[in-house]
């Protein structure tokens, strides 16, 4: 049930006939977005800057079905019951656009593992928010459909671009100017791998860490002055294709974000005993001379950051890599 009074995103506009699909894939944050401003319009307390990964993400399938009385949701080919954790999250999104009585049948799958730490959140949104505006006909900037999407997820924002994309944190306080920004940078040599290892589902959803840390954690106030100057060294790294630079700041400021958590009361843990001894390897190769760096985020899986030039050798340490060159051209179907 809807209780509020309505304005939806979309005004007046009645969804169309027929069903609408779309597919957005997954971005990681090189300088994490870690901490909202404000937790009603998902603003972050810092601008972040990602990586995204094509081909890996959601598939989003809506219609307008007038014979429903509540939203129908299918993920990866099961119906969610209506108190299950997903469900409310996509239900209090999908409440930021509908009218009064419309209810939606979504299906919705994503070819990463779900709620791992793997980003599905932020594929999840943005392909969301791209089919609504289909559903209802609406032709948006990709700057516009990257705000509506920060609603449901922050990171989100990041997913609408190939390439690198800075999410600024924006000053306005409609939140219309906290969206992505691409950066016009290619780097084909790049590399991107994780472990295929199934850890399930993470501990703690993305917004309660963040906000216990806000609250509680004693490094939580240094966090956006390191996250200025890992942004800064990050896009000269970019720029320069400096790539010890590059995989020292995406580790560097993974780290920091873990640290925050450690810090937190009761403190976080994301990591489990395979990521320490993937951490372990990651530095064992480096002592070696191999470039090959990680970044972390809300779970346990690493993300290997490397140079095409060393992939033989990184796939023969860990050797159930997912292997991924993120410079394609076309991320959005
Ligand atoms: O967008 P959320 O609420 O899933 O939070 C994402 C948080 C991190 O993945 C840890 C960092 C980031 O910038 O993506």
């Amino acid at each position: 049930m809807l209780t509020r009074e309505y304005s939806p995103i979309f005004g007046d506009s009645r969804p169309l006939a027929g069903e609408f699909s779309a597919f957005a894939p997954i971005n990681i944050a090189l300088v994490k977005y870690w901490g909202k401003r404000d937790m009603a319009l998902y603003l972050p307390e810092t601008d972040s800057l990602s990586i995204t990964v094509p081909h890996y993400g959601t598939r989003t399938t809506l219609r307008h079905d007038t014979h429903l009385k509540v939203d129908r949701i299918i993920l990866n080919g099961v119906a969610l019951s209506t108190d299950a954790i997903f469900y409310k999250r996509l239900l209090h999104f999908l409440n930021l656009f509908r009218q009064k009585g419309d209810y939606f049948h979504i299906e919705t799958e994503n070819n990463i593992p779900t709620a791992a730490g793997l980003a599905s959140s932020a594929s999840g949104f943005a392909a969301c928010t791209l089919a609504l505006s289909r559903l209802y006909g609406f032709s948006l900037s990709l700057r516009t459909l990257s705000a509506y999407a920060r609603r449901g997820s922050g990171s989100a924002c990041r997913s609408f671009w190939p390439g690198f994309v800075l999410w600024q944190k924006g000053h306005l306080p409609s939140g219309e100017d906290s969206h992505g920004v691409p950066l016009q940078a290619l780097w084909p040599d790049l590399r991107i791998a994780w472990e295929q290892v199934t850890f399930g589902e993470k501990k703690m959803p993305s917004t309660d860490a963040m906000q216990s840390c806000k609250e509680t954690s004693t490094l939580y106030p240094l966090w956006p002055e390191v996250v200025r100057e890992h942004l800064s060294l990050m896009q000269s790294a970019i720029k320069e294709k400096n790539f010890d630079l590059f995989g020292k700041i995406a580790e560097q400021n993974a780290l920091s974000m873990h640290a925050t958590m450690q810090a937190a009361w009761p403190p976080i843990y994301y990591a489990n005993a395979h990521t320490i001894h993937s951490m372990e390897k990651v530095w064992e190769l480096r002592k070696k001379g191999l470039s090959v760096y990680f970044t972390q985020d809300a779970g346990p899986h690493l993300k290997l950051l490397f140079l095409a030039e060393s992939a033989q050798q990184v796939c023969a340490s860990f050797p159930e890599l997912t292997l991924v060159n993120p410079f394609v051209q076309e991320v959005l179907e």
